[in-house]
């Protein structure tokens, strides 16, 4: 079975609170986008299943996140054999763009598929849940409010039409690390969720990009906010309407109105930049 899964953005990202789980509960509009990595999941040739794909450095075996769905499918759904997992990435990895979650997604609808299960979006997220707090969104993709760690998804009206470059600086941004660094009470500015989801609501493209803000490029590195902010500023020369980090970056994005400009954006970011992606809501 050949599917695509699908990266995402973050419209906003706030942190409402630290749990005493270790986790945070957080509060994100988070939207899908066309760049997608490719999958092949096919029952198992040898006795266990594994997870390849076309970039070396990524973990096999239980540590990769599309072996993990698997098994946690498994145990789950109390059926589904094992299954060989090919991965053409092209979601750039530890970019902000739950990249791991969006392929442990795609494994478990491939596996639910192929077994016959019969589990809802619903189940299936839920067992998502267990390998990592994106992965429930990626099971539903669109547009949709995440909230508690991640897992707690509403459906909003769906970003309307509109072009979506989007630059990772050649660096990476250790998650853990990152919220270790939040003091909840010491946010400052906080995105609008509320008034994003109007804007939505009202399908006002200039509305949701001039809302789009993520509360972790305040606690960011200097040098590391300086990269985000250059990136930012040519997207926003260029004519984006807003332009934001992604989850926990260093991924930046900046959403047009206009191909044209979004084209533009593309080429002047490649000057300086090697991973620029142009794609589309999905
Ligand atoms: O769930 P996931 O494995 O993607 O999370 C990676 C790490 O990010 C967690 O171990 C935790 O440190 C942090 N995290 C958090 N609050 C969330 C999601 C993730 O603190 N809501």
């Amino acid at each position: 079975m050949e599917l695509f899964a699908n990266a995402k953005i973050n419209l906003t990202l706030d942190i409402l609170r630290k749990r005493e789980d270790g986790y945070h509960d957080l509060q994100m509009v988070m939207q899908s986008v066309t760049l997608a990595d490719e999958l092949t999941v096919t029952p198992a040739k040898g006795a266990q299943g594994e997870a390849v794909s076309d970039l070396h450095f990524l973990p096999t075996g239980g540590k990769n996140l599309a072996q993990m769905a698997a098994a946690a499918f498994r145990q789950a759904a109390g059926t589904g054999g094992e299954v060989d997992v090919s991965i053409r990435k092209h979601i750039p990895v530890c970019a902000g763009l739950a990249g791991g979650s969006a392929d442990a997604a795609a494994v478990l609808v491939a596996m639910n598929e192929l077994s016959g299960a019969g589990l809802s979006p619903e189940e299936l997220a839920r067992i998502g849940e267990r390998v990592g707090s994106d992965v429930p969104f990626c099971v539903a993709g669109g547009t949709a409010l995440a909230e508690g760690r991640g897992e707690r998804l509403t459906p909003l009206p769906p970003l309307p039409p509109c072009h979506i470059v989007i630059c990772k600086p050649p660096f990476s941004i250790s998650t853990p690390q990152l919220f270790s660094r939040v003091n909840v009470r010491r946010i400052v500015r906080r995105p609008d969720t509320a008034g994003m989801t109007a804007a939505l609501e009202a399908g006002d493209l200039a509305g949701v990009a001039r809302r789009m803000y993520n509360v972790f490029e305040d606690v960011l590195e200097p040098r590391r906010l300086a990269a985000i902010r250059e990136i930012e500023g040519v997207l926003i020369d260029c004519g984006a309407l807003g332009a934001s980090m992604s989850g926990s970056g260093p991924s930046v994005f900046g959403v047009f109105h206009s191909e044209r400009q979004a084209q533009e954006a593309k080429a002047r970011l490649e000057e300086s930049w090697r991973d620029v992606f142009l794609c589309g809501p999905r």
